[in-house]
């Protein structure tokens, strides 16, 4: 058993607090190898931003959880060589589907877990998460619950439709489960194809327009648990610049699509505190790697490759914290 207080991290009560208040949102980045973890860090001690590096269970299966554990912990140490005396770095369970696997997670120095119970029957979804808010409280680690579906993949759990949260549910849900914060369904989903065509209108250029997240159902929600905090999941952009670069190189991933930042943007000023982007991450590594490659048949040493990966995901990690979150200068 080792307390994440050990390793240096935090957990998010604090954080969350600050910027739901302060009209901003932490960002949570999923990471599952080295280059992926370095250009977070790099990313957060330049912006000055606190930060989430979460782990899902494929993460965990592709990775090790113990070796993750460790990049974590290195996480803090490195955030402070780079020169950050105080990083704010959160080890997050990411759609935790049991509570076995949120404590192995707490156990083993997480600092904040998802229990991800929103395919299950209502009641069902009230008492497991019940059972992983007192486990995880009893070691100080926050838990983020979901209630509502996202279409798309998660992890084990998939659905086709996505099933706005019932702003009806949210007060009951929150008391009885004693969650810190809730994700809720408002139209985002996971991957990178986040609404067919046919759920999408063309603009004059013909590029694909997604039709705007349920802004309605999150400030019902807002209303109902004033300042309680709000994660969405499935925020990656898609940027557009990424998925061409994909396809010039050899790739075929037509028609992608993800949420308007500018939407992310306006939910990042509400009780909206943290948001979730593992797609975008994928895309800007796997669009360097393609051009590198393409460019320079004759390499290939992988820090060859892996270098122009890390700088991608550096560059849009940036972004997104400045331009999007609006996390930066807060620490
Ligand atoms: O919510 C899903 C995250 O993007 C993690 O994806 O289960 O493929 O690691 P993964
Ligand atoms: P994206 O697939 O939109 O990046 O969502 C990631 C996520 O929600 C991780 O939990
Ligand atoms: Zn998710």
């Amino acid at each position: 058993m080792v307390s994440y207080k050990e390793l240096g991290l935090v957990n998010t009560r604090e954080m969350f607090a600050k910027a739901v208040k302060g009209g901003y949102a932490i960002p949570a980045f999923n990471f599952n190898t080295m280059e992926q973890m370095q250009a977070i860090v790099q990313a957060a001690v330049e912006t000055k931003s606190p930060v989430i590096m979460q782990v899902s269970k494929g993460a965990r299966n592709y990775a090790n959880a113990t070796i993750l554990r460790y990049m974590a912990q290195g996480a803090v140490e490195y955030a402070k060589e780079l020169g950050c005396p105080n990083p704010q770095i959160v080890l997050h369970l990411d759609h935790g589907d049991s509570f076995e696997l949120c404590k192995d997670c707490i156990d083993m120095g997480f600092s904040s877990v998802m229990y991800d119970g929103s395919s299950l029957p209502y009641e069902e979804n009230i008492k497991i998460s019940r059972q992983v808010v007192e486990y995880a409280h009893a070691h100080d680690v926050t838990v983020e619950c979901e209630l509502g579906v996202l279409a798309g993949v998660e992890d084990e759990v998939s659905s086709a439709v996505s099933h706005y949260t019932k702003p009806e549910e949210v007060i009951d849900f929150a008391t009885r489960t004693g969650c810190d914060s809730l994700a809720i369904s408002i139209g985002t989903s996971h991957g990178a194809y986040k609404f067919t065509p046919a759920q999408c209108t063309r603009n004059a250029e013909g590029k694909l327009v997604p039709p705007p997240l349920a802004f309605d159902v999150l400030h019902e929600i807002e209303k109902k648990l004033p300042g309680f905090p709000i994660v969405l999941h499935g925020s990656s952009s898609v940027p557009q610049e990424e998925v061409d670069t994909i396809n010039q190189y050899g790739g075929k991933l037509p028609d992608a699509i993800g949420i308007p930042e500018e939407q992310l943007r306006e939910a990042s000023k509400s009780a909206v505190c943290k948001i979730n982007i593992d797609s975008d991450s994928r895309l800007a590594m796997t669009a360097a790697i393609r051009k590198y490659l393409a460019e320079n048949p004759g390499h290939f040493d992988p820090r060859q490759y892996l270098k122009p990966a890390r700088e991608n995901m550096k560059k849009m990690y940036i972004h997104k914290i400045v331009n999007v979150l609006g996390s930066n200068d807060k620490l």
